[in-house]
């Protein structure tokens, strides 16, 4: 296996249901990772398993190219009608979510006819050339380049390290005065095709976009005519309480990605926008021999029935407000504990030294990360300087398992602040 495989955790699954994982040593694992943010139903839904089983009796292949389905336009259907953008929306499949990225950006060149694309710092779009170079952490890209021309980066508006003690007022009105200099500053906003953004960044370390700053990014995009490209790759399908988060926020975007979690684990991946956007990218220039593949979007049609039929948005609002509503009383007591926040279920807690945002605990979040691991949970960190824990549990979790597994985090969060306060 090639070296530059990294793997978070040695045990190697024999079965999973639910938010529970059983290993070769017959171990069971309390899953908060979910395959990274792809199990919001959980592992292996009945009904997933069932559409999956008779899709692929059917037929597993034939290519949307050579010879067309029903299960790719009932699935495009209706992503259409959950994720509308504005009167007419129209929506094309693959199987990753930076295969979504790349074909979003070719898109909005299209359709404004620019090259230039603004990505943000703290971002993470996947790892093929394009989306590589629109990721912003060095540690996944090092010696890759060259990387691809015309992408351009804006600081993220990330309210808990950089506001300094300003309000958020006075840091929104910052921040967008930087993103109104960089007309004169970082590119032509007359070049520029598309900015592409993560309302919530997953891998940058669950930071939300302050609501204002998001308003001031439509704004932007309006007086420019600039496409803006929302990825919900990580943040959609329920985990912060809707189907995209730009939903939480009330403003819709040109276009929009998908993958993880609409599949339950199958390849399936969408972009979305507004239909005079969509089609403006000539036949040929946007697609996959794989793009939308038969089974994978059974898969995700059952996965969007069983989510309406339990009301995933509902869950994933609920059991945010539980885990956050915990993390926030331990907070208190331990000042190493930075920051605790997101927005549904998407939360993230942030380590760091004296309190001080500037110092970034990745030491100690491993550590936590590591005694869970020991304890029988799985759980991954996220951001530039690894000192978040993010959590991404199963949507579906059950409350004893739960309960069991945030015990594990607390306990080890305890243990491991307490062991270095004593070093
Ligand atoms: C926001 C975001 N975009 C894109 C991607 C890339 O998706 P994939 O790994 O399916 O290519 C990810 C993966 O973590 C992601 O979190």
């Amino acid at each position: 296996m090639a070296n530059g495989i990294s793997v978070f955790n040695a045990a190697t699954v024999t079965s999973a249901q639910g938010a529970t994982i059983t290993d070769a040593d017959g171990r069971e694992w309390i899953d908060f990772a979910g395959g990274i943010g792809v199990l919001n139903l959980g592992h292996c839904p009945d009904e997933v398993v069932a559409a999956i089983q008779e899709q692929a009796a059917k037929y597993i292949h034939t290519s949307f190219n050579v010879v067309t389905y029903e299960p790719y336009i009932e699935l495009c259907e209706t992503l259409c009608e959950i994720l509308p953008h504005g009167k007419k929306t129209k929506a094309m499949l693959l199987s990753t979510g930076a295969e979504a990225v790349e074909n979003a950006i070719k898109i909005a060149r299209q359709a404004t006819g620019r090259q230039a694309v603004l990505c943000f710092t703290e971002a993470y779009h996947g790892r093929t050339m394009m989306a590589m170079t629109l990721t912003s952490k060095i540690d996944y890209k090092t010696n890759c380049g060259p990387f691809a021309p015309e992408v351009y980066r804006l600081p993220f508006p990330n309210f808990y390290r950089y506001s300094a003690g300003a309000s958020m007022e006075e840091f929104v009105e910052l921040e967008l005065e930087h993103l109104e200099n960089s007309e004169k500053n970082v590119v032509d906003p007359r070049n520029v095709a598309a900015i592409i953004m993560e309302p919530v960044q997953g891998e940058g370390g669950f930071n939300p976009i302050p609501q204002k700053y998001f308003e001031g990014l439509r704004a932007h995009c309006d007086k420019h005519g600039i496409m803006l490209i929302v990825d919900e790759v990580q943040s959609g399908f329920g985990r912060t309480g809707h189907w995209a988060s730009w939903q939480h926020y009330g403003i819709t975007p040109d276009i929009s990605t998908y993958a993880k979690s609409m599949g339950s684990g199958m390849p399936i991946a969408a972009v979305l926008g507004r239909a005079e956007v969509m089609d403006s990218a000539a036949p040929g220039t946007i697609g996959g021999t794989y793009m939308g593949n038969p089974v994978c979007c059974a898969a995700s049609l059952a996965t969007i029935r069983l989510m309406k039929k339990i009301n995933i948005n509902n869950m994933g609002k609920n059991l945010g407000k539980l885990i956050i509503t915990r993390f926030i009383a331990l907070q208190k007591d331990y000042s190493e504990i930075g920051d605790v926040r997101g927005i549904g279920a998407m939360i993230g807690i942030e380590f760091v030294v004296d309190s001080d945002p500037q110092k970034p605990d990745g030491e100690l979040c491993k550590a936590i990360a590591e005694r869970c691991a020991n304890n029988g949970l799985i759980i991954i960190t996220a951001g530039t300087y690894k000192n978040v824990i993010r959590i991404l549990s199963p949507l579906v979790i059950t409350p004893k398992v739960l309960e069991k597994g945030l015990d594990i985090l607390e306990k080890a969060i305890i243990h491991e602040t307490n062991l270095k306060r004593n070093k």
